[in-house]
Parts: C-alpha cells; sequence; structure tokens
C-alpha cells in the first residue's frame, strides 16, 4: 500500500492528473468521464451551449482525431464532427481503410464556442485536463491533431499548420501527426484551391497509416 501511495505521489509530482492503470476498463472510466464532463461549469461555454460534445468512438482506438471545438451542428446534436466538416472527415477515414466507430474523434472544447469562435485561453485551460484524460485512458497508437487550433493547444506551441503539418510529433510518448482541419479543405474548395490541400492532407495519413502496420490502403 505504502508502494502504491508512493507511485501515486511521483505520477503526481510529474504533473499526471490522471493515471489509467493497465487492465484497467476504459469502457467504465470512459463513461465516468462522460458523465463529469455533462456536468461540467468550469466555464463560460456552458451557458451558451446546446449540448455537451465530450467525443465518441471506440475506447481502443489505433487513431484518436482531436479538433477545435464543437460548431452549431455538434452543439445541436451533442456529436463531435457530425456537419459539413464531419462528413468529409468521415470520408478521410474511409479511404484510410477505416470506419468511424473505430476511431476516436474530440475536440480541444467539449462546447461550442459562440458563433464558432476561436476558443479563448481560459476555456482552452479549463477543459485541457478532459481530453488528457481521454487520452490516457484511451491510449492511441497515433494521435491526429486536425488544426492549429487543436495542435497548438494540445502541445503548448505556437506552429503555422503549414510548415508543421505532416511531420511526426509526440505527445506524452504517443506519437502525434498534425494535418489541415477538414473545414479549410472546404474553405480551399469555395475558393478553387481543393486538390493541393486535399492532396497534402492525404499525404499526412498515408504517415498516420505507416505507424499502424496492420491498416493499408
Ligand atoms: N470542427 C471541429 O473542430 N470540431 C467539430 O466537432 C466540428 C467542427
Amino acid at each position: 500500500m505504502n508502494e502504491l501511495r508512493e507511485i501515486l505521489k511521483f505520477f503526481g509530482e510529474m504533473g499526471a492528473e490522471f493515471l489509467h492503470l493497465p487492465g484497467s476498463d476504459p469502457r467504465a472510466d470512459l463513461a465516468e468521464l462522460d458523465r463529469e464532463i455533462r456536468q461540467c461549469r468550469r466555464c463560460r461555454l456552458h451557458e451558451s451551449k446546446t449540448h455537451y460534445v465530450p467525443g465518441e468512438g471506440s475506447n481502443r482506438p489505433d487513431i484518436m482525431f482531436i479538433g477545435e471545438g464543437p460548431g452549431e451542428t455538434e452543439d445541436q446534436f451533442g456529436r463531435p464532427f457530425i456537419g459539413k466538416a464531419g462528413q468529409l472527415l468521415d470520408k478521410i477515414i474511409q479511404k484510410m481503410g477505416m470506419k468511424r466507430e473505430e476511431v476516436f474523434i474530440a475536440n480541444v472544447v467539449k462546447c461550442r464556442p459562440p458563433n464558432n469562435r476561436e476558443p479563448q485561453k481560459d476555456e482552452v485551460e479549463t477543459c485541457l485536463p478532459y481530453l488528457s484524460k481521454q487520452i490516457a485512458i484511451l491510449q492511441p497508437k497515433v494521435i491526429v491533431c486536425l488544426g492549429r487550433v487543436a495542435l497548438n493547444n494540445l502541445l503548448g506551441t505556437s506552429h503555422s499548420m503549414g510548415r508543421i503539418r505532416g511531420q511526426l510529433l509526440s505527445f506524452h510518448d504517443t506519437p502525434l501527426i498534425p494535418t489541415y482541419h477538414p473545414s479549410y479543405i472546404l474553405h480551399k474548395k469555395d475558393k478553387g484551391e481543393i486538390s493541393r490541400t486535399k492532396w497534402e492532407v492525404w499525404e499526412d495519413m498515408q504517415k498516420v497509416l505507416a505507424l499502424i502496420p496492420r491498416k493499408r490502403t
């Protein structure tokens, strides 16, 4: 018992807020976290949201996709990436030879920022522990950050996506590959510049697949 106390103290001092022990049931831990998120009042975003959007998918995913925050459709239905950007993400996942239920999809903030504005620093700071817990429970083989906001808030960096996309980074020893947000691809489409951005995302997804040996297109 004393030994366990010492180990927990050590991880606490290392900054771990949540310790998912090998062998513990990810479903139960995830359900508990889900309940916690759905009662959250830690920042102003809970006041304007319609539904909390904790995230969804496999509880032992090879890939975890992380976006910025719920949009209007996601807020309406309480599910991540189900609007236009989500439909494009579904196509990307399908093209990777996978099903949406096999991956996990989450966001940096779990409530919609009003008018789809970028989440503010204090909102991200209060919400980020939920994402860290999700990652600790899910233990994905690879994290894919969709867009600059997800990447820089998760890593505490200020990268430009154009420069950093497709590079192999890591979050607490979990490989992480950043790529463009699906909304950016759609925005480029509107400007008639879709093919290059789409191709770049596809190139990045090949790198993701290479980290999961059994998944090949
Ligand atoms: N954009 C995001 O970043 N997340 C969603 O869930 C939907 C759109």
